[in-house]
Order: C-alpha cells, then structure tokens, then sequence
C-alpha cells in the first residue's frame, strides 16, 4: 500500500518507491553537471526544516563579487511521512515554513524558479555531488517529567544516523558543517569516529572535514537577516576544515559587516551556543520568584523592570510572560548537561543554576491556570465547565511559531482542571501540539504526556475572528504580546463576551488605565507579576461607594425638600 505525506494545506504526496529513486538521480546528475559547467560548487543542506530550508535558500542566493551565482544548493530531507511533502513543495519554489519575513517566500521562488540554483531532494545519493555538506538536522532532548530537566536524554539517534549516510556517500575532501545545536563534545567525539571508520571501510586515510557552526536563527519578521546579516561563531576539527568553513561563511552571509568569531576547537563552539541560550533562559528564569513577590506585594513588576532596563549595564532584563517556549530554551541547557555525563564521563554534578532555570521556565504557565481559577472563583463561577479564551498560541510576540509555547501548558493545565478552552491567534492557523499531539513533535514527545483528560483537545481549532471567539467566554487570558492584543478596547472584549469576565494578562499588555476600566466594567483581573491590580481594583471600589453614598445622600437631601414641601 502506497503510503502518503500530508502537507500542513492538506495536500497529500505519494512517498516514493524504489523505481522513483533511479529517476532522481538522474535528474541530479543532469542538474549537477550542468551547474558544473557553470563553475558552481554543489551544497547539500541536510534536513530542510525550520533552519535548513532558510540556510539552504540563503546559500543558494549568494553571489560572487562580480555578482554572479556561484553555489547550487540540494536540500536534503529523508522522505518520512511527516517531513517529505517539503520537498515537492520546496521544488514548486514554495516555502515549507511559514514565517512573518516575506522575504523567505521571495527568496525560495527567486533561486528556486528564477536563479535555478535550489533543488529538494530525498535521496542521499545527492551527498556524492557535494562540495560542502550542512547539517541542518534536528537534535531534540527528551524530558521524562515536567518541571526536572536532568531526569532526559539527548536524543542521538537522526544526527548519529546522519554521520554515518554522509561518510558513506561524500567524496573524502568534503566538507561538513554542523549547524545543528548539539552537546558540546559532538563534532570531534561522536561525530569524528563515527564518520573515520566509515572512511576507513571505504579505503579513505585521510580525516573527515568537519567543522561546527550553530545558527542563531529568530523566527518572525527578521528571519532571513537572522541567518545571513548576523554575527556567527565557528571552527574546525583541523586547520584545513577551519580555513575551509571561515572561507564557505565568507561566500555565503554577511560576514563583512558581521564579522566571524572564530574559536580554537568545536567543542568551544559547541558550548558558545549552549552557554548563549542558557544564558538567556537563566535570566528570564530568575525574575519568576519576583513575578510571584510582586503578586503577594502589591507590586507591578513590569514597571520595576522599566526602571532599571535604564541602566545601560541591565538593558536587557526581560518580563519572562507565561513560560519560555521556542525550540531551543527548553532543550539546549539538557544537551549540556547530558554531554557533561554522557560524552565526557564526569559523575559529578557541577551544573546548579542551568538545570534550575531550566525547571522554571517549562512550569511557570502552570500559575497562569491557578490565577484564571482565583479570577473566577472571585466572580463565583467554578472553573470546571467554565469556556475559557487564550489570546495567542505561538512562544513570542508575531511569531507564528508554537514550538513549547507557555499557551500549550496554559491550555492542558485549565482542560485538566476541567475548563472548556478556546484559542485565537492571528498569526497561527492550525496548533499541531493540540491537532495531531499523538504524533506531533513526535510521538514521544507530546506534553499531553504530563497531564490528564487530553483527548478531547485534538478537536481544538486556532480562531481567526475574534469577535465569534470571545461570544460567551468566561475569562480571557492575554497569552502573548502579539502586536493586534496591544490596543484592543476593554469595552468592546466585555461587549463582545456578552458580559462581565475574569482577565488574565500574563504578559503586561493591559495599562493600568485598561485594567481600571475592566474593573468597572465589573472584570475582575489578575496577572504575572501584577501585583498592583489589587490596588486599582479597591480604587475602582472606592470609586463606586464613593459613587452610591453620594446618591444616597443626595436621595436623602430630595425626600427631606419633598417632605418639607
Ligand atoms: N528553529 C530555530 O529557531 C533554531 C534556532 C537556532 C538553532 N536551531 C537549531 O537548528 C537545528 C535544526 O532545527 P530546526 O528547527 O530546523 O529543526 P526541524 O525539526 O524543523 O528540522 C530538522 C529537519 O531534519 C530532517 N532530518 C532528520 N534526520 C534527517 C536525515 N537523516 N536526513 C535528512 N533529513 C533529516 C527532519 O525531517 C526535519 O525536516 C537544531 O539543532 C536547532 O536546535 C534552531
């Protein structure tokens, strides 16, 4: 039976068979030769996913001085049931990403219609053609148990699979650059053997090429600066693959304007990306203790960090919203930790902080369910049963990008508690997590593992119009800072609700002036690290007795001059 790949629109590509395979390679060698003739060295992308399909399209888009094509690109993409439809698609000249930066989409179709210098393949027979190989493939770390990152493993197995399909196909002069993040340690302890003794079997003495550079790739508007005008870090295994790789980066990104940084052995590299996001996930992980002191303290902690983001030497403090979602924070402080143990051999353990930080980001959503079921309660409605609204799916503001986002634990916690969740999001038409969680990231990996009563949430469906999404809500929970949630009027959500509703703002969308004014729209509010709502809420009380006395009174002064006359 012919087994099939569904793309995200629902068109359905046949896998190929065996007949198929011979074909393609023909085609290859057609398109290789020709592109030879034309001086164009060969690059093979492995794995065209969120990364490779851009890096592919950048490389296959960079021009010699004199302006001329100098590189023709193969992305590479094992034809499974869950990733091959990004082949056909890509060869049609469309991106199989979808991203807020148009000109992702402009680019495939340039180099892939216009330029001709982009192809998509399955066959790995397209590594033998390769000047310089890039591997772009996933290398996930898998967490038994929410909340403790050091109870998982680095999952291996794609990446150490590749390391051998490459060294059994790529001429021995080839280079090889991992762009992959991996556990530091990777390029010259696992990927070295691995790559030489397949070499060897194959007669070659000399050493595989290998170099690492990590990509720093920000989903949104600025994706394809993000990969080609930005700083990169690098090295080799040896002298030769290192002058090969700082030579390749030179051809292909900006390195003229963002120079490269280039580091003694790949573990350095390996680590600098490791250090770089566990960085980033520690000081976001550390404000979670002064969200909840601000909660208890009648403290607004957004103000607080707009106070001392002043300072120079503390601008880059950040409001951490509910959890910190995107591919690589949750994982890649794990692949540190596992590289520590697991490549190096060491028994103690040295890493306190890393792990910690780690354990906060991936449980602080789990707040947001407890003030949505304080907010309600306050208004005397259970939370069981209650139709509750999440205003954003994805991990960061006008990104479509849903990967470990807070909202995903917002929505299993509340289902689990019993709430019936709805989710709007401007930037994101369908929620895989949800959709097809028995097999999307893969089957494993699911966070629907972590919680009960999850079934049902494979019929959640990602609302377009917020109007019909907020008729009849209960509560509504600002997820994410997306750009329309900014200026959206309280009368208007409370109007379109059809009435009085519990807020929940995880974010610091809402201004005092929008909070006081659901308030008295008889809201009740609460938020991360909002600890002044409480004060807003006895002023708009106060405001209201002050209010009602004075009608009294002034009931009073009428029925006296009534009597009186
Ligand atoms: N997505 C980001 O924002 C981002 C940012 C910086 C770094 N990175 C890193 O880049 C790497 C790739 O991430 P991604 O987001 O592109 O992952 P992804 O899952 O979107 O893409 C990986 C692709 O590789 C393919 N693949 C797996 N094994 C293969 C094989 N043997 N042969 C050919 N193809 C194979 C998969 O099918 C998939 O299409 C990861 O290490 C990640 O941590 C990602």
């Amino acid at each position: 039976m012919s087994e099939y790949s569904l793309s995200p629109t629902g068109e359905k590509f046949q896998l190929p068979d065996q007949k198929d395979y011979l074909e393609e390679l023909e085609r290859l060698k057609m398109l290789v030769n020709r592109q030879r003739s034309l001086k164009r060295e060969i690059i093979v992308v492995m794995g065209v996913g969120f990364v490779g399909a851009v890096m592919a399209a950048v490389v296959a888009d960079a021009e010699d001085s004199k302006g001329n094509s100098a590189k023709f690109v193969i992305g590479m993409q094992r034809p499974s049931t869950r990733s091959f439809w990004k082949i056909p698609l890509l060869n049609r000249g469309l991106s199989p990403i979808s991203t807020e930066d148009p000109e992702v989409a402009l680019m495939i179709d340039r180099c892939v219609n216009r330029k001709k210098t982009l192809t998509a393949t399955y066959t790995y027979d397209a590594l033998k053609f390769a000047e310089v190989v890039i591997v772009d493939v996933q290398c996930d770390y898998l967490k038994e148990s929410l909340g403790n990152v050091r109870n998982g493993q680095a999952e291996m197995k794609a990446l150490e699979e590749s390391f051998e399909t490459i060294a059994t196909h790529i001429s021995p002069n080839t280079l090889v650059l991992i762009e992959t993040t991996v556990a530091p340690g990777t390029t010259e302890q696992i990927a070295y053997p691995i790559m030489r003794k397949v070499f060897r079997k194959r007669g070659i003495n000399t050493d595989p090429l290998l170099a690492h550079s990590f990509e720093r790739v920000m989903p949104g508007k600025n994706y394809i600066a993000s990969i080609r005008d930005f700083w990169r870090v690098c090295s080799g295994i040896n002298e030769e693959a290192k002058s090969r790789v700082i030579q390749f980066l030179r051809e292909v990104i900006n390195t003229e304007t963002y120079p490269l940084t280039v580091l003694d052995r790949p573990i350095e590299s390996e680590t600098a990306k490791i250090v770089e996001n566990s960085y980033r996930a520690t000081i976001l992980a550390f404000l979670d203790e002064w969200s909840h002191f601000a909660e208890q303290n009648g403290v607004d902690l957004m103000k607080v960090i707009n106070s001392i983001k002043v300072r120079p030497t503390h601008s880059n403090i950040i409001f951490p919203g509910p959890g910190i979602g995107g591919y690589c924070l949750p994982k890649d402080g794990g692949l540190g930790l596992w590289a520590y143990r697991h490549i190096h051999g060491f028994e103690d353990d040295i890493f306190k902080i890393t792990p910690l930080a780690i354990d906060i980001n991936d449980t602080r959503a789990l707040h947001v369910a407890q003030l949505t079921r304080d907010a309600l309660r306050n208004m005397g409605r259970p939370i069981a049963s209650a139709e509750i609204l999440v205003l954003g799916a994805s991990y960061r503001e006008d990104v479509g990008d849903t990967r470990y986002s807070g909202s995903e634990l917002i929505v299993r916690r509340l289902t689990e508690m019993g709430a019936e969740l709805r989710v709007h999001d401007p930037y994101v038409l369908h929620w895989w997590e949800f959709e097809k969680q028995d097999e999307y990231p893969a089957s494993s990996h699911s966070l629907k593992r972590f919680f009960r009563g999850q079934e049902k949430l494979k019929d959640l469906r990602v609302g377009q119009d917020l109007k019909e999404t907020l008729h009849g809500t209960d509560a509504v929970i600002f997820a994410v800072r997306h750009q329309p949630y900014l200026t959206l009027d309280p009368d208007e959500i409370v109007n379109h609700a059809g009435g009085p509703i519990a807020v929940i703002d995880c974010f610091a969308l809402l201004d005092d002036t929008k909070i006081k004014r659901y308030f008295e729209l008889g809201c009740e509010v609460k938020g991360l690290g909002r600890g002044h709502v409480k004060r807003i809420k006895d002023q708009v009380r106060e405001e209201k007795e002050k209010v009602l006395t004075e009608n009294v009174r002034q009931g009073l002064r009428l029925k006296v001059r009534n009597k009186a006359l």
